[in-house]
């Protein structure tokens, strides 16, 4: 048992080793924000994670902390903050999903996905007729090999008109025959990403079920095929929010699964020798991490306030060395505030760190700024969202379609791109962020003049883009897009299209699907070279 004689000990543990790695401490310590700050230190060497995001902690990892937040590090710290190279995706059930910004991709479930018996853990969604039906469907039609048209075709035979939400579910669009959340795509795509997140908080309270249904079978499905792969491969996951997600309540509920299945993905990873994979975790409670996940944490940051606890110190004492000496300091120090946490090692390591804000945008708790604080924080909050609507039209049709009876050729989901760009309008978006105009306050720029920059920059076809022919239908499309953008359209004298926006508001939109519209445009892979 030892006290660390340093800081950089703690971090190259971190970056280095796969030691799987906790936070605790009671709400409002910054656990959320130490465990994103180890997270940030993993990725720069080299780490490439998944999150499953179950609290929206992880919605701006891809932007570099600003006002307060960057203060602190720049001052305090002498860091320079930094956004991630970040994939952001939920659940595709337009039937509940509400607020989910334009920067996420909405990911649908494969049947093949779904473990033997995973079905039948679909909570209180479906009636118990309903889950028996599905079941039966599943399995009739080749189980992990059904197809999703054939599925639908099986309940519209045998009970179309007592499986009203089952029949809904399935052609909602939470379920297709391909998905970037397939494990073969979904770690393809984290290996190309410092981050890949999966968020479960756009579903309505009504169908959150959904989300830890949709969670649990795409960590089984990953674990699965970590164990199939031949060649060597490194993957650092992390779980938010272990009490969020692993509540034992009720006696079997979908959380109570969900827990399960973390616990087999912690130890299987931790037994495989091809895959070599890294946990993160954070929980509010001792009681809320399982034994196995505790049996399997070589390292824990926890914050004082957590360990003057009797009952979560003798808890943690079964897990971890905690010598006296260390328990004489915390006595005498209480509660040092946020940012404040004890590093305990099974081998009896330790230290105590002040640690700083995450390189990335973290939103403050509200409670306790002061108006003015508050408003600068609300700025960074206001990322544009999706419109539903039109999903939510195409499920409707699509499930009344097979209820009538008529069968209806289900469109392949398009894996990965589901922000639906055409590429009129990307090169709008683009040649609106880039052109030259006044960069503050409100801008007006005529289409020609935005035609006339994109041929300059790229040549004939990028501008023919922006000529009325091709730009006018996409834009009927992409109305709502560009609301959520703050562009408004009008008209000059000469009768051709005016675009007016906001540079502030527009750019800070912008930099959120930035991405998306440059992988439209086919402009990734030159700006790489
Ligand atoms: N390292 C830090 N330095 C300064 N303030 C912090 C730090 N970490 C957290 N905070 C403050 O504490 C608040 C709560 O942090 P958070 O990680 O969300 O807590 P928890 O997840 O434990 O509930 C943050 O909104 C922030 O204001
Ligand atoms: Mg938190």
């Amino acid at each position: 048992m030892r006290e660390v004689e340093n800081k950089s000990e703690v971090y190259i543990r971190i970056a280095q080793t796969s030691e799987c790695t906790g936070a605790l401490g009671i709400r409002g310590k910054g656990k959320s924000w130490v465990l994103t700050v180890l997270m940030e230190i993993a990725a720069l060497s080299g780490w490439n994670f998944i999150v499953f995001d179950t609290k929206g902690d992880d919605l701006f990892l891809d932007q570099p902390a600003t006002g307060w937040q960057a203060k602190v590090l720049e001052k305090k710290y002498g860091l320079k903050p930094r956004g991630w190279d970040t994939v952001f995706y939920t659940f595709n059930f337009p039937y509940g999903l509400n607020g989910v910004p334009v920067k996420f991709n909405l990911a649908p479930i494969t049947f093949n996905m779904i473990g033997f018996g995973h079905l039948k853990k679909l909570g209180n969604l479906l009636t118990t007729t309903e889950k028996r039906l599905l079941v039966e469907a599943y399995l009739s039609n080749g189980g992990p090999y059904a197809r999703l048209e054939d599925v639908i075709k099986y309940v519209v035979d045998r009970k179309k008109d007592k499986a009203g939400l089952l029949l809904a579910l399935l052609t909602s669009g939470f379920f297709a025959d391909d998905s970037p959340l397939h494990p073969s795509n979904l770690l393809q795509i984290a290996l190309k990403h410092h981050f890949t997140v999966i968020n479960t908080t756009f579903l309505d309270s009504s169908v959150e079920d959904l989300g830890y249904f949709g969670t649990l079978v795409t960590i089984n499905a990953l674990k699965n095929y970590l164990k199939t792969l031949s060649e060597p491969t490194r993957l650092a996951v992390a779980f938010r929010e272990m009490g969020e997600t692993t509540k034992r309540y009720g006696s079997e509920g979908p959380l109570w699964h969900l827990a399960r299945e973390i616990e087999s993905f912690i130890r299987i990873a931790r037994q495989s020798t091809l895959v070599v994979t890294k946990l993160f975790w954070e929980a509010q409670d001792v009681k809320d991490v399982p034994h196995t996940i505790l049996h399997n944490t070589e390292v824990l940051f926890v914050h004082p306030t957590t360990l003057l606890q009797e009952s979560q110190y003798k808890e943690l004492k079964a897990y971890f060395e905690i010598p006296s000496s260390l328990m004489r300091k915390v006595e005498s120090i209480g509660d040092p505030g946020p940012g404040f946490f004890i590093m305990l090692t099974k081998s009896g390591d330790w230290l105590m760190l002040p640690f700083p804000p995450p390189l990335s945008k973290r939103v403050r708790e509200i409670s306790g700024l002061s108006e003015k604080e508050i408003e600068e924080e609300m700025k960074h909050i206001d990322l544009p969202r999706m419109d539903i609507k039109p999903l939510l039209e195409e499920a409707i049709t699509r499930y009344k379609m097979w209820a009538k009876g008529d069968e209806l050729i289900l469109e392949p989901t398009d894996v990965a791109v589901e922000l639906r760009l055409s590429k009129p309008t990307a090169a709008l978006l683009y040649a609106l962020r880039h052109a030259p105009v006044r960069r503050q306050g409100m801008v007006a720029i005529p289409r020609r003049d935005l035609s006339s920059f994109m041929m300059k920059k790229f040549g004939e076809s990028m501008a023919m883009l922006l000529g009325p022919a091709k730009l006018i239908p996409a834009l009927r499309k992409s109305l709502p897009l560009l609301r959520a953008m703050h562009v408004n359209i009008g008209r000059g004298r000469d009768g051709d299209l005016v675009f007016g926006y906001p540079w502030e508001e527009y750019t800070r939109a912008y930099d959120q699907i930035e991405d998306v519209v440059e992988f439209k445009l086919g402009l990734v892979e030159v700006m790489e070279r």
